[in-house]
């Protein structure tokens, strides 16, 4: 090996071990971590990647079903993101992308997000196009169940995308537990939440977020599309509306159509399609006897067990963890 060829191994070892200490120090993933270590000053690197993380967007709603909290298991689990995965190179998928606690906590470059929520996706395009104007439409709301009930009661159709996400995020943030729930008509119908003081404008936060989706696509659209958009080497991550885990508990609605046994199976035949091609494909859904068949068998796919931080039930006798599943092809 010739002395420069050396010292570029030497350089690369170097390189991938800071990365690690930064993915260690600070409890990052790795593509992260790795655009960090590139954009952050040498000189005080790990100051200044003190000031990067604590200066990072974090979603801009709260939403039924985010993954924030979960996210340490994935990593430490060795399955995300996947090692083969180049966010150089290629794409990062969300179809089901909800507050989007995944895409924001790998911040890739390439990216495109999109759901069947409407309301949401026009919300994260305002954001993106119009924060400035979104932040003075935000800072005009009042909290008060009178003021709350009637922006609720607003036909939609009638406003434009700014009182859209303006709308949107206020309702998030003063209804009952920042849920998003729609009747049969698509209506929202979540009552008023009894915050003492919610923030309901972070505009820091909103700031950071349009800052971060500057170059990214965020469309109103079915999951299956991405198959038209997807490429080997691309990571897809479908978190979907999860299958019930009783008969009973099918409590969340974040569009006005159901996702059961149909659209679930359906979505394992993406899941196969798209592995074909050689994407990396990963999935969380719940830890149901129906999921774990439709996926079991299926060569190269490994259900891997997550412990989720609720309860199953509200009895104290009866409290136990329950299990997710988190579904990947590699
Ligand atoms: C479990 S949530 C995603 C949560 C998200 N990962 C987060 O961290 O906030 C499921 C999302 O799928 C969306 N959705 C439901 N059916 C869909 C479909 N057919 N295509 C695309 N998105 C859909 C819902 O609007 C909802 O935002």
């Amino acid at each position: 090996m010739s002395f420069y060829a050396k010292i570029n191994v030497v350089m690369k070892m170097s390189i991938k071990q800071s990365v690690l200490d930064i993915q260690k120090n600070f409890d990052i993933n790795a593509i992260y971590a790795r655009h960090l270590f590139h954009i952050a000053n040498k000189n005080n690197l790990f100051e200044e990647i003190e000031k990067l993380v604590e200066e990072k967007p974090k979603p801009f709603v709260k939403w039924v079903g985010g993954k924030r909290q979960l996210l340490k298991q994935f990593r430490e689990l060795g399955l995300y993101p996947p090692d083969g995965f180049d966010p150089i190179a290629n794409t990062y998928f969300e179809p089901f992308v909800g507050g989007g606690a995944v895409f924001f906590d790998l911040l890739p470059k390439k990216a495109e997000l999109s759901d069947l929520n409407k309301e949401l996706v026009t919300t994260y395009n305002v954001i993106k196009n119009d924060v400035e104007g979104l932040i003075k439409s935000l800072k005009k709301h009042k909290h008060n169940k009178e003021y709350f009930l009637d922006i609720r009661s607003q036909k939609v159709a009638k406003l434009s995308d700014l009182q859209i996400a303006s709308r949107f995020i206020y309702l998030n943030r003063t209804g009952f537990n920042g849920m998003y729930r729609v009747n049969s008509r698509g209506e929202f119908n979540v009552p008023f939440g009894k915050y003492n003081n919610p923030l309901i404008c972070d505009e820091q936060n909103l700031r950071r977020v349009s800052k971060a989706l500057q170059k990214v696509s965020i469309k109103h659209q079915d999951y299956k599309e991405v198959l038209r958009r997807a490429k080997s080497g691309d990571f897809i991550y479908f978190d979907p509306p999860y299958y019930p885990v009783s008969k009973t508990a099918s409590f969340t609605s974040y569009t006005a159509e159901s996702f059961l046994d149909k659209e679930q199976i359906e979505l394992r035949d993406t899941f196969v399609e798209l592995s074909k091609r050689g994407c990396f494909v990963m999935l969380s859904n719940s830890d149901t006897p129906f999921i774990n068949e439709i996926y079991s068998g299926i060569k190269g796919v490994k259900i891997n067990k997550i412990v989720a931080g609720r309860a199953i039930n509200s009895k104290a006798s009866g409290r136990g963890k329950i299990t997710e599943v988190l579904i990947t092809n590699y």
